[in-house]
């Protein structure tokens, strides 16, 4: 018989090997690490070897991957025109789907599904993406596009091109831990879009400007930005019980808060939570966490809801000086990771995906009647 699953919850769509969130005990895994265990000590670059071939690179792996990484560097001119020409309004999230799709047109050879050329166009993919991102935030500013560096990690490379300078290496390490915190999260939103894409045997750009359209929104990925606009309209903690009171009287979501399948606390929160805590002291500006703080509490006491990932890492980004409309784009930067490695993992053994659905309308029988007597 038919299962009717609202949302999919508790329905098990395909195996994988990459990911798995236990949402009862409230553990992550990445390829049978605990998210804890990587956590601080892998670099973003380590995590997309872990996540490509299912074990933690050796010194000469992640020279290799990371030089292939470096290789990829530069974006086809008429990408980069594109960025300096988009709508300087346009929202970062949606010009960065769009110059993922014109990669597409740009790679001629991708609809040829040899695996080996297809990891080649993840691995483009997970290079350029940050460069996207941060050259329109250049562009629309009407600054200079600095030149591409093969010197520098993922995360520096993001921050120097956005700031035009080379970042402290505390910024660098904070961003990195955070891309890694967010690169892989099995069958969510914008992951399984990107495997729904990939199944029809479509290409990895089709597929993941599909996943960043998934992500965008303000109950996946698009919550980081939320919980800073919300920060910013309660403005001070004395504030925020009664501004908590009156939108969950009237029946709004706090973004940052609760998860579909997390029914504990989210373990990549506390992570993002020290480092936001650390560095909104540093900043001299502790008013943003301890608001978050007071939120996350009275979720907790009154509705048993806990912080996601995004809470923290709202104020975490916020206090690297990234402008609010790049948090979801940094999101996907770091997701990239994940989504690329599951369409490969899709097509190593592809089944297309086509649920059913239960049809609710009118019954069965109705009759044409000419448009004149309608
Ligand atoms: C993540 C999310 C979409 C999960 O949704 P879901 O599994 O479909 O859960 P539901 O929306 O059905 O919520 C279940 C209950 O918790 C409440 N709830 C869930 N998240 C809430 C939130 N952030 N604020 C207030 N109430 C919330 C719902 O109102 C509902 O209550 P009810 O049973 O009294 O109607 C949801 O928690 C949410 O919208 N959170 C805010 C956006 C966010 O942070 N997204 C990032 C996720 S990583």
């Amino acid at each position: 018989m038919a299962v009717v699953a609202k949302g999919l919850e508790g329905i098990v769509a395909a195996e994988t090997r990459i990911g798995d969130v236990r949402g009862q005990e409230g553990v992550l895994l990445y390829c049978g690490y605990d998210i804890n265990e990587l956590a601080g000590k892998i670099s973003f670059e380590e995590c997309v070897h872990l996540l490509y071939h299912n074990h933690l690179p050796t010194k000469a792996g992640l020279e290799k991957l990371t030089t292939a990484l470096r290789a990829e560097r530069e974006l086809p001119q008429g990408v980069i025109d594109y960025l300096k020409s988009a709508p300087k309004t346009a929202r970062p999230i949606d010009v960065m789907r769009s110059a993922v799709s014109m990669l597409g047109c740009y790679d001629t050879d991708r609809h040829d599904l040899d695996m080996g050329k297809d990891m080649a166009n993840g691995i483009k993919l997970i290079s350029q993406i940050g460069i996207i991102a941060a050259y329109f935030h250049r562009a629309r500013q009407g600054l200079e596009l600095p030149p591409v560096r093969k010197d520098l990690s993922e995360a520096a490379h993001f921050l120097y091109l956005m700031n035009g300078e080379v970042p402290s290496k505390e910024a660098e390490q904070t961003l990195d831990v955070a891309y890694v915190l967010h690169a892989e999260h099995g069958f969510n939103a914008s992951t399984f879009t990107a495997r729904v894409v990939a199944s029809t045997l479509s290409d990895m750009y089709s597929a993941i400007s599909a996943a960043i359209g998934a992500l965008k929104g303000p109950l996946h990925g698009g919550a980081n930005e939320g919980v800073i606009h919300m920060l910013e309209e309660i403005g001070s903690v004395d504030k925020v019980d009664a501004w908590v009171a009156d939108a969950l009287a009237q029946k709004k979501k706090i973004m940052g808060i609760g998860h579909r399948v997390y029914k504990v606390l989210d373990p990549r929160a506390p992570h993002l939570k020290d480092m936001a805590i650390k560095l909104s002291n540093q900043l001299g500006e502790p008013k943003w966490i301890q608001m978050s703080e007071r939120i996350a509490t009275i979720m907790r006491e009154q509705k048993n809801l806990n912080a996601n990932v995004d809470f923290y890492s709202a104020t975490v980004y916020y206090s690297l000086g990234i402008p609010t409309d790049l948090f979801t784009p940094i999101f996907a930067i770091a997701r990239m990771a994940g989504w690329t490695a599951h369409v490969l993992e899709q097509w190593a053994d592809n089944r297309l995906f086509r649920p059913l659905s239960e049809y609710t309308g009118k019954p069965y029988g109705q009759k044409w009647v000419p448009i004149e007597q309608r």
